[in-house]
This record gives structure tokens, sequence and C-alpha cells, in this order.
């Protein structure tokens, strides 16, 4: 075995992308409780952004306005036994980062180029120790380029409007056609924008969960870490 020993503290990053509601949340929760690593969930950093930004009226149309208030926030993802609770300047708002409105408005405010630069240095700063597995839309492409495993999880919009209709704590708020007209819309603004859009890198394995289980989702992500290792071994 050359390089680095692969002994019980040897850790990789694991980088999954893909478009809303392919399950990557779910997935990646799930592989960094079975490896015992820390989940890094990128997209509530923009939710928490934008809910703050919302709050104080600036719109995505000032763009040196945005960095400068969100230069000021302090937004913490703290790892718990019933998920993940985010934090902005020490308020919990891990429920109202899920309402419609965010969901409406971050794309438009994740396209400024300051505000992705700002996230994107914390992110990193997240990963300096290894042991993370991240995900979210630019992770394998931008943020870190040298992941160890990057995965891209897709499914068909149709399944992924339905898996975000069943999540939904008041589903009588909107319908499947309106929410499935809500995801193809935030994947053209997330694909389209010029900055870091959303692709699949190109070594990243395509995982498509159309009719996968989200423990078959992370059973085959746990494998392409084991087959990692086992590379690494015979290098
Ligand atoms: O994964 P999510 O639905 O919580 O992400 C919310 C939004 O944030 C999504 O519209 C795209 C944006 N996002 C991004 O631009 N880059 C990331 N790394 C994560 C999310």
């Amino acid at each position: 075995m050359s390089g680095q020993s692969k002994g019980s503290n040897y850790k990789i990053n694991i980088a999954i992308d893909g478009p809303a509601g392919a399950g990557k949340s779910t997935v990646a929760r799930m592989v960094a409780k079975r490896l015992g690593y820390v989940y890094v969930d990128t997209g509530a950093m923009y939710r928490a952004a934008t809910l703050r930004l919302r709050e104080l009226g600036i719109s995505p149309e000032s763009p040196s306005e945005v960095l400068q208030a969100a230069q000021k926030m302090v937004i913490e993802l703290i790892p718990g036994e019933e998920g993940q609770k985010v934090l902005l300047d020490g308020r919990d708002i891990t429920e109202e980062i899920r309402s419609r409105d965010v969901n409406s408005n971050v794309s438009r405010y994740a396209q400024i180029e300051g505000l992705r630069s700002l996230m994107v240095s914390l992110q990193r700063q997240m990963a300096l120790r290894k042991g993370v597995v991240m995900d979210g839309r630019d992770i394998g492409t931008t943020v870190l380029p040298d992941a160890e495993v990057k995965v891209f999880m897709t499914a068909a919009a149709e399944e992924r409007a339905r898996r975000r209709y069943q999540e939904m704590k008041n589903p009588e708020a909107i319908t499947l056609e309106q929410l499935t007209r809500d995801i193809a819309e935030r994947d053209r603004l997330d694909a389209e924008r010029k900055i870091s859009p959303l692709r699949q890198a190109s070594d990243a394995t395509l995982l498509d969960t159309t009719s996968m289980t989200t423990d078959e989702a992370a059973e085959a992500i746990v494998a392409l870490c084991e087959a990692y290792g086992m590379e690494r071994s015979v290098e």
C-alpha cells in the first residue's frame, strides 16, 4: 500500500449533486450515518441566506447589498439525532427554510456570484478535515473538485415532485401539478445560471434513483466508497 495508510481514521470526502427532489439529502444523511461522517446540506445554507435576505427586504437585483448582508450572517449546521438543525445568528430556522416563499426565491439569490463565493469558502472549510458527505449542485464541480467519491443523483421530474409532495407538512397548500411546475422551474434556473450551474462532473457516477429506495441508493454510494478504498489499497 502506498501513500497515506488506510487505517480506521482514514477518511474521504463524498460529493453528491443533483436536482431538487432526487433524494440527495435523505441518502446523504444515511451514508454519513453508516460511515460515521458529517453530513453537510449546502442547500440549507442558500436557503438560510434567502430567508434572511427576504426578511431584510433585499432583492436579488441588488447583489452588493446581498453580499454585504450575507457577510454578516452566521449560518450553522448542527448535526443531531433527529436530523440537522439550521441556525441563523443563533436562531433555529430549520422549519422556516422549507417554506414556499424560500422555495420559490432561493434559486434567484443562489445565482449571485458574491454569495456563492462566500458559501463555497465556508463549505470548503467544513470539508478540510475530510469525513464529509456534502450535497448540493456544484460540490463535485466547484466546491470539492478533489472529492474522492462523486455522485450525480437524479430521478424523473414527476417522481421528484411526488417525493417532495409526500414530504410536505401542509400539502393542501399546493397541488402536485403546481409542485411539478415549481421543481421544473427551479431545475431550469439552477441548470442555466452562469456561475456553477447544476451539471454532472466528468468524473462523477450517475445514480438514477427513479425506481430505487433510499436504502438502495445509500447502499450504492457506500459501495462506491468501498470500491475506492479497495482501489487505493492495491495502488
Ligand atoms: O437542495 P435544496 O433544494 O435545498 O437547494 C436549495 C436551492 O439552493 C436550489 O434551488 C439550488 C441552490 N443550491 C445551489 O445553488 N448550490 C448548492 N450547492 C446547493 C443549493
